[in-house]
């Protein structure tokens, strides 16, 4: 749980301090005042990065030389100071060379308008989203994918050599191999978890009839070494000839479906939006399963397209997280506003307003 925020010069906030409750916490402002800026540097918090910048440079304040965010999360104190020549990272004051020993201390869930690009993206959009949530919880699964990145690399290059060395080429194999059968594993076993409760979250927030799962496109039938090496094994003719590795982990993908149909083609844009939002709590789930602990959940601007009956399902269905922070324009007229904490945004400057 985030206890409490504080910013220096980062985005549009020069210095700012909030304290957060449990339960609903609604950010709410104007256009252009500071909402998502404020859910981005809790993003930073928990990934060590931004969901919207590759430059972490422009989140320092115009003209300023360096950021900071602090946050109290649970018990601990996390801060990340962003300077023109990187970041440093801190866990109750004391400075951590590694992300790894920082990313997993705050757990967040991020819902934001732009995620329904996810349904249209190249399949790399969605690996990388597959990637990013099984990351956040599993440390064998990033060191295997950092594996697999090099060996691909390796064997690519072997493969764009005018007669490439096959004894090379079956050891990369096995590698290849040994190093994928985990990631598949994580995949397989994370798509399961979150189509125990998609459906039930899908029908809950949305009131519709369809059923709602996740399709794991995975490059094997059975995930096991020989089922790899057999697709290396057939597909070798064809990468020699194309001179890169047309199969594998970094091809696959994962497909989002109503009643049976391919969300892409068939979903209205509130079904695409209601399903993303059923597949975000069901992220919930998997990471408290996993971790023992429930993330936060931060909802960025979610009202605004839903139709007053959805408003009211998702936000009754939100009261049961332990906390969540939403932003928006302004209070949905039928919240009973007894039971939130609300903080009004303007300028980057905050003010609590109950
Ligand atoms: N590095 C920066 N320095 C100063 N201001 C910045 C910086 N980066 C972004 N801003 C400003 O922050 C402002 C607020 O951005 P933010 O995206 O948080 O708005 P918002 O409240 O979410 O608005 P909306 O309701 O339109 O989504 C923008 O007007 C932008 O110009
Ligand atoms: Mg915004």
């Amino acid at each position: 749980m985030i206890r409490d925020l504080s910013l220096r010069n980062f985005r549009n906030y020069e210095s700012a301090h909030l304290e957060f409750r449990p339960g609903l916490n609604m950010i709410l402002g104007e256009n252009a005042q500071g909402k998502t800026n404020l859910l981005e540097s809790l993003v930073y918090l928990s990934l060590t990065r931004s969901f919207r910048l590759n430059d972490d440079t422009k989140a320092i304040r115009e003209g300023q030389e360096f950021a900071d965010i602090r946050c109290t999360a649970d018990q601990q104190k996390l801060e990340i100071i962003l300077h023109k020549k990187g970041k440093t990272l801190l866990v109750n004051k004391v400075p951590v060379k590694r992300s790894s020993e920082f990313i997993g201390k705050l757990n967040v869930v991020l819902f934001t308008p732009d995620d329904l690009g996810i349904f249209a993206d190249a399949p790399r959009e969605r690996r990388k989203m597959l990637n990013q949530e099984i990351t956040k919880i599993s440390g064998t699964y990033l060191a295997a994918l950092n594996h697999l990145q090099n060996l691909l690399k390796d064997r690519n290059t072997l493969l764009k050599t005018v007669s490439p060395d096959l004894i090379y080429l079956d050891t990369l194999d096995q590698k290849l191999c040994e190093y994928s059968l985990p990631v598949i594993q994580e995949r397989k076993k994370f798509i399961e978890q979150i189509n125990l409760t998609l459906n039930d979250e899908f029908h809950e927030i949305s009131g519709m009839e369809e059923k709602a799962e996740v399709i794991y496109n995975c490059c094997v039938d059975e995930a096991d070494i020989p089922h790899l090496a057999e697709m290396l094994k057939n597909s070798r003719e064809r990468d020699i000839e194309s001179r890169m590795t047309n199969t594998g982990i970094h091809r696959e993908d994962i497909t989002f479906m109503l009643d049976g149909k391919n969300v892409i083609y068939h979903a209205s844009q509130g079904q695409k939006r209601m399903i993303l939002l059923a597949f975000k709590l069901a992220l919930l789930s998997y990471v408290e399963k996993e971790t023992g602990h429930q993330a936060v959940l931060l909802l960025d601007d979610v009202l605004s397209e839903l139709d007053p009956q959805r408003q009211r399902r998702l936000l009754k269905r939100i009261e049961r997280t332990e906390q969540c922070l939403i932003t928006a324009a302004e209070i949905p007229p039928h919240l009973d506003t007894g039971r939130i904490s609300t903080y009004r945004i303007h300028d980057g400057k905050t003010e609590v307003s109950v």
